[in-house]
């Protein structure tokens, strides 16, 4: 069952895949595939169900239909076996432990990790963002909004993931700081790791992105390659539907409610 996929077959790949909060449904018959190294961005309005769609990858959220990482079936895996074969998911809003140190917050996030390899991990992750590399000893509070953002993001590279998932990794944040926070996603991809992006500002996430989803009412309603042409266009119409002409505002707010 544990076999691992040769690199030409998806990484991460589902189909039909429906969930939702209880009896409210959000998402209904998503397709989508991730290959390994690949950047994909998740995009769309709010409350379009990207959340909802990166709880129920990595388990957070009960979901249907079929879902394998590394050619392993994970449709009914909760987040603790999905992080064990390295699907980590920085969820939305995430937040460190601000009283604990830089170092700590990483620690606690190799959490179950063999003790051998916990400070090489650690060491790993602080390798992609010297600014908080200098600050280890600092508490986590001591920190601008950035780097904490940044922090968030190495706790989950600690788990050292074949596919990163990371929900608005930028909210908040200046535009140093969130190319910043995007480069080490460019980074993480040269090292061979993919990574599943939600992002709000568009244009980064696609100046980032190999390919690009857009999710509109639970649905995914385009599907492209980064740097197709005209795809600014095909998005504005795919998230307010045809004949809708709401500008494609970075807050995703939708004016099209119809
Ligand atoms: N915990 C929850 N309980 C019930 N409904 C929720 C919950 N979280 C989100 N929703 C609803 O699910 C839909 C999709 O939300 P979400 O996945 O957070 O969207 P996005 O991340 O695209 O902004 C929204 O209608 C939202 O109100
Ligand atoms: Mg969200």
């Amino acid at each position: 069952m544990l076999t691992s996929a040769p690199d030409s077959a998806p990484l991460l790949h589902l189909q039909g895949v429906s969930a939702g909060y209880g009896r409210i449904g959000v998402l209904e018959g998503i397709d989508l595939t991730i290959r390994k190294g690949e950047i994909v961005a998740l995009l769309g309005p709010n409350g379009a169900g990207k959340s909802t769609l990166l709880k129920a990858i990595s388990g957070l959220l009960p979901r249907s239909g079929r879902l394998s990482f590394g050619g392993v079936d994970i449709s009914t895996a909760g987040p603790r076996e999905t992080v064990r074969l390295g699907l980590v998911h920085v969820v939305e809003g995430h937040r460190v432990f601000t009283q604990q140190s830089v170092h700590d917050n990483l620690l606690l996030a190799g959490y179950g990790l063999p003790r051998g390899e916990i400070s090489a991990r650690v060491e790993e992750a602080l390798g992609f963002f010297p600014e908080i590399a200098a600050k280890r000893a600092d508490r986590a509070a001591t920190l601008s909004g950035g780097q904490q953002q940044m922090l968030a993001v190495a706790q989950g590279l600690v788990r050292r993931p074949r596919l990163l998932m990371l929900d608005e990794p930028s909210a908040g944040l200046s535009p140093v700081l969130v190319d910043r926070v995007l480069a080490a996603a460019a980074q993480l991809r040269d090292a061979g790791t993919a990574v599943l992006l939600v992002e709000q500002l568009i244009e980064k996430a696609l100046a980032l992105a190999d390919r690009v989803y857009a999710l509109a009412r639970g649905s995914i309603v385009l599907e492209a390659r980064a740097d197709e042409a005209g795809l600014a266009q095909r998005l504005e119409q795919a998230y307010f539907g045809q004949g809708a002409h709401a500008p494609l505002s970075p807050d995703g707010g939708s004016p099209a409610q119809r």
